[in-house]
């Protein structure tokens, strides 16, 4: 049997009281019992907890079209913003190569789009996609996002004027919910293939559908085996009443109660860039979930051992507002040693010989030692190894526990009412029919 992604919170016991963790971990029963039953808030959209069983009918479709987009091009865009975007682009840059656009072979090259409305990247990104043969994914569960919506429209426009409007429509995927939106009509008017977002999955807890397994299984990535780390998940934390041994239960309590004693700010590292997108989805998650009703941790990350050269000093020094969760990956997929040197000139020797993770890994003790001294609280969280498998744990681990941890808040962790404020306000600004009145007041503002 493979080992699970564990917690360890010995770093945290300076801070709060395991017994007191346990004790909030194991009220918190209540909370996966509301889960279970569908009884707690935001209970319409709770699809996510059985998609480890409820996705495997489809696998067989998403690798069928990965397939085909791998066979008749060489890139594909994958369009999409938060929910729609940052769960693929966390499992591919954990587990594609670090180089990947530099790699010649038989590489298949995935690129994000519609995630800003920045014209220079999407100026750029016409200018490369001229020498590619490549394909769409648009992805949006209402249909009619602004940001990914403009991305489609000028790449489908591009594309369109490329190959011609028949073979575009060949290579252009909608992911979309399965009635409404303009998406939704678009491929239905153009004969697009189509993947439906489940109506029961809110976007940041839609990895484990078409949304986030399209692209992964296009990048050339094990989709079943993501399938199976998410299940092997679920079965650890979804039933099991023993919040000792239930790691979702444990990480929820203990980042409330860290809260409670004036720890506003969850900073999550990670000792590998490999792990950066991981964060950003990580960020959105916790972020859209708990920040609401004036409550909330505030999500941040850092790439270590990078930003022990820039954020380090505040973490250190700094408001001591702060904890951090530290997720750890045991092994690294290669291996690589420091080469010994005679004359010894940059006087490293006293590391030749020794792997770079072994380095990486004393730089971790190191670091969790000094920000322990300098009263950061720290989570651990530990993966044997960064592969299809452990994403699959680490998604649906962190989702059970950021519901968890909402109802423990008492906030609605399945809704973000408000990402509204910023749209109303820029569809006033651009006189969209409908936002008149609104654009008279906010006109005024502007004066
Ligand atoms: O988690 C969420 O629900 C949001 O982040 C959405 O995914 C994001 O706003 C994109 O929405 P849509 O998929 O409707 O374009």
């Amino acid at each position: 049997m493979k080992e699970n992604l564990t917690i360890n919170l010995k770093n945290t016991s300076g801070f709060v009281s395991h017994e007191e963790v346990v004790a909030l971990a194991q009220q918190s029963v209540r909370h996966l019992d509301a889960l279970n039953a569908g009884t707690g808030t935001g209970n319409d959209f709770l699809g996510w907890l059985s998609l480890p069983d409820d996705i495997l009918q489809q696998l067989d479709k998403i690798e069928k079209t990965a397939r085909h987009l791998r066979s008749v091009t060489d890139t594909t865009v994958v369009i999409g913003i938060g929910g729609s975007y940052l769960g693929a682009r966390a499992v591919i840059e954990a587990l594609s190569h670090s180089f990947s656009p530099l790699l010649k072979s038989t590489h298949h090259d995935i690129i994000f789009a519609g995630q800003n409305i920045c014209e220079d990247y999407m100026a750029d990104l016409l200018e490369i996609l001229d020498g590619r043969n490549y394909s769409i994914i648009a992805i949006s569960k209402s249909g009619t996002t602004t940001e990914p919506a403009i991305a489609f429209r000028i790449l489908k426009d591009h594309l369109e004027k490329k190959i011609g409007k028949p073979l575009a429509a060949d290579r252009i995927i909608a992911i979309t919910d399965e009635k409404r939106g303009a998406l939704r009509s678009m491929a239905e008017t153009n004969g697009y293939e189509t993947f439906v977002i489940p109506d029961n999955v809110g976007g940041r807890y839609s990895v484990l559908t078409p949304v986030g397994l399209l692209p992964i299984a296009i990048s050339g990535l094990d989709i079943r085996a993501i399938v199976k780390g998410a299940k092997a998940m679920e079965e650890l934390t979804r039933r099991n009443k023993n919040a000792s041994a239930n790691p979702s239960l444990l990480y929820a309590a203990a980042r409330n109660l860290l809260l409670q004693g004036g720890k506003q700010i969850e900073i999550m590292v990670g000792f590998t860039p490999k792990l950066h997108f991981m964060a950003e989805w990580w960020k959105q998650l916790y972020g859209e979930s708990e920040g609401k009703d004036g409550k909330g941790i505030f999500p941040a990350s850092v790439d270590m051992t990078t930003d022990l050269h820039s954020l380090g000093q505040y973490i250190q020094d700094g408001q001591r507002i702060l904890f951090e969760t530290m997720v750890s990956v045991k092994s690294p997929a290669k291996k690589l040693t420091i080469p010994l040197e005679k004359d010894d000139s940059d006087q490293l020797n006293y590391i030749a010989g020794k792997r770079l993770s072994e380095v990486n890994h004393n730089a971790e003790l190191g670091t969790a030692m000094a920000h322990n001294d300098g009263s950061v609280p720290i989570i651990n969280i530990t993966i044997p190894q960064l592969d299809e498998f452990y994403t699959g744990q680490m998604i649906y681990f962190f989702e059970i526990a950021c519901a968890i941890s909402g109802y423990i808040l008492d906030v609605n962790p399945f809704d973000q009412p408000g990402v509204e404020a910023y749209k109303k306000n820029m569809f006033a600004l651009l006189n969209k029919p409908g936002f008149e009145e609104a654009a008279k007041k906010i006109k005024e503002r502007l004066k």
